[in-house]
């Protein structure tokens, strides 16, 4: 892979001066360049000194890519006067990103109780936070109401009934949305579509005027503020997000008429794709926003709709390109007269991706970064599965073991995703800016990896070698 030099252009970024090319657009962060001695270096930082220091395989995240994305949200919203981007801490959470997220001004999107947890520990204003899921427990309601989180996406008629009960118990009313299926198919891989009439999530258009009257008549501890959907993840389209603005407006006139309710808000969901490889074309952001923020208001003149908020909740496009993973390689295997495989240190337990969506990636190797490509390899992981392969025939200069090698743009749906697969414990992550790194993941230790285990006293007590 060739170091596009375009980048250089980003850095002036954090100076105020924002581009139209944007974070999700570019494969590396803004700030990768190659140094004098061939080396990768993302963040002033030689990620061949990031490996000396922190060892592999080490996720690297670019704090002036993550803050630049969010800035360039920000701005490309502007036109729309009443916008809150909630980042989706799916896409990879720790409470130092927690940190960077509230210092940007965004809010957050939550799916879990420990997401909320994270939240509040990183003294996050609870407002800002919104919790979606399409299955939240008792605990985890209890939990978003006992700390005020700010608005709750009610997925189904269950949560509907308990969320009122819980809301009841605890004396509150709560702000929610109600979450619908829109219909909308977008091409992208089919396990992370979710707009699609046949979901787990939300409510279809059919069952939506039955929520609303539940809310409306029985549960009186609810109070409806507008409706929410997420069409699907990786999205390269552009119009899609113009049909569900549609749709949802549509929506909102149809139960006005009905009902005489106002709403307040509108939640479009996150989405928008990322360049993982050269063949990828994202959309910029800027030309995402211009088409949500026209559409969002000719549908409000077209339906006479009163003053809408626009939420959205973006996870990949802010923090995926922001982040690198190093693995180290070591063995390797020339199939006879076949592929030639180079294993690395890692694999389908800290990126799962490649084996479960069949995501594609590309490769550089950080300590020869500019060196001529001279072979076709697969770049295979370590774990106990054939599928255990992140990239399949890609031409990269001629590896040998202890090279470093980067995969770019895997800041989103890694970590967050990475497993104990094999008892091999997780990586370390590490946050770098102007030449300073630090740690805002430890690296597991097997020590760790036990440390939850319990060896009942009854096993324990036992004398099993005569078995
Ligand atoms: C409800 C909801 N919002 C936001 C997101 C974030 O999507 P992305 O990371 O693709 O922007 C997801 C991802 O699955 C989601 O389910």
């Amino acid at each position: 892979m060739c170091l596009n030099i375009e980048r250089r252009i980003f850095t002036d970024n954090l100076k105020g001066k924002i581009m139209q090319n944007t974070v999700n657009q570019s494969i590396l962060p803004y700030t990768a360049k190659i140094n004098e001695l061939n080396h990768l270096e993302i963040g002033g930082c030689d990620t061949v000194e990031l490996v000396k220091k922190y060892g592999t395989p080490l996720y690297v995240y670019d704090e002036d890519s993550i803050k630049t994305c969010c800035r360039q949200y920000k701005d490309a919203f502007s036109s729309y006067d009443d916008v809150e981007i909630l980042y989706a801490s799916k896409a990879f959470m720790t409470r130092a990103v927690c940190k960077i997220m509230k210092d940007e001004g965004l809010g957050l999107d939550v799916v879990s109780g420990g997401e909320i947890y994270t939240a509040m520990n990183s003294g996050f204003s609870m407002q800002k936070c919104y919790f979606n899921g399409n299955n939240k427990t008792f605990q985890e309601l209890e939990l978003a109401l006992y700390c005020n989180v700010g608005k709750i996406t009610v997925d189904n008629f269950y949560e509907l009934e308990l969320l009122d009960k819980i809301a009841k118990e605890q004396g509150k009313t709560v702000d929610i949305l109600l979450r619908i299926t829109p219909g909308i198919e977008c091409h992208t891989h089919e396990y992370i579509k979710t707009g699609q009439i046949d979901s787990k999530f939300g409510f279809d258009l059919p069952q939506l005027d039955e929520a609303v009257l539940k809310v409306k008549t029985d549960y009186t501890n609810l109070s409806l503020k507008g409706l929410h959907a997420h069409i699907g993840s990786q999205v390269f389209e552009k119009d899609v997000y113009a049909d569900l603005i549609g749709i949802i407006a549509e929506q909102y006139s149809k139960i006005r008429e009905k009902y005489s309710l106002e709403f307040s808000e509108i939640n479009i969901g996150g989405g928008i794709g990322v360049k993982h490889t050269e063949e990828d074309d994202p959309p910029s952001i800027y030309e995402i926003a211009g088409i949500i923020t026209s559409s969002l208001k000719e549908n409000i003149a077209k339906y006479g709709l009163g003053k809408l908020k626009l939420a959205l909740e973006p996870g990949r496009s802010i923090i995926c390109n922001s982040g690198i993973t190093l693995y180290k390689a070591g063995s390797y295997k020339q199939v006879t007269e076949g592929r030639k495989y180079i294993a690395v240190d890692g694999g389908m337990a800290d990126n799962p991706r490649p084996s479960m969506y069949q995501a594609k990636y590309t490769a550089l190797i950080a300590n020869k970064a500019s060196t001529e490509a001279e072979e076709t390899v697969t770049i295979a992981g370590r774990y106990c599965e054939s599928g255990d392969i992140l990239i399949e025939n890609i031409s990269l200069p001629v590896i040998t073991a202890g090279d470093i090698i980067c995969i770019p743009a895997t800041g989103a749906y890694n970590y967050s995703m990475a497993s104990h697969y094999n008892r091999v414990p997780k990586p370390a992550a590490i946050i770098v800016h102007n030449g300073h790194s630090d740690v805002i993941i430890k690296r597991e230790s097997y020590q760790d990896l036990i440390s939850f285990d319990v060896i009942p006293e009854r096993l324990a007590k036992s004398d099993c070698s005569c078995i």
